[in-house]
């Protein structure tokens, strides 16, 4: 595990990810979502967060760097600046989060790196996340074939949550993969 000290080193070296591949796969699979509250984690330049402005009745983006919620290119109101959704007190219907999930020894960058086989950082922020998925939400996550992404899938399940893999991309050097979870009917 990284030391915090050496975590707040990163994050105020950490610079706005900017959409990319993996943001527009996203972003093309949310189009028809709509409902009341929706949350945007690891928000970075706010890019997808304005899209569920489009159609949720209060959406809120959280991003564990303050550097990257100050620069963000697509400005959002409500941000704030957490771990996954650890300072948020209400359930959502909707979840997001482009994960940063490759696979590295050390965690260098947090907009990308998801340290041992991928898994360190997105284990914490989707352990957060479904805490905070309401009872009929639905919490989508992209992550990679350059990750353990089987070992997410694995953990979600775990929880007494289902997981579906619902979309694929192929890239020149990776497929990009995105999950699906929602609540087990109990
Ligand atoms: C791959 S970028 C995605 C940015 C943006 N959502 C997009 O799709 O373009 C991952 C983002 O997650 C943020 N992040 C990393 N670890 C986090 C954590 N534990 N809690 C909240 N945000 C985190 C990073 O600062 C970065 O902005």
């Amino acid at each position: 595990m990284m030391k915090l000290s050496n975590l707040q080193e990163k994050l105020e070296n950490s610079k706005q990810y900017l959409p990319a591949e993996d943001t527009f796969f996203l972003a093309d699979n949310i189009e028809g979502e709509s409902g009341n509250l929706a949350l945007d984690i690891g928000c970075g330049s706010g890019y997808l967060t304005n899209i569920l402005k489009n159609s949720f009745n209060l959406v809120i983006g959280t991003d564990i760097s303050y550097y990257t919620l100050r620069q963000q290119n697509y400005k959002v109101d409500n941000v704030i600046c957490c771990n996954s959704a650890d300072a948020l007190r209400i359930n959502f219907d909707f979840i997001i989060c482009n994960l940063p999930y490759l696979a590295t020894d050390e965690i260098t960058d947090v907009a990308t790196d998801g340290g041992k086989d991928g898994l360190e950082l997105p284990l914490v922020i989707i352990a957060s996340a479904l805490d905070h998925l309401s009872n009929d939400g639905k919490f989508i996550f992209v992550t990679s074939s350059l990750s353990d992404y089987m070992g997410l899938i694995d953990f979600v399940k775990s929880k007494k949550f289902t997981a579906k893999i619902i979309s694929k991309k192929k890239l020149f050097f990776e497929e990009l993969i995105l999950v699906k979870v929602e609540r087990l009917s109990s």
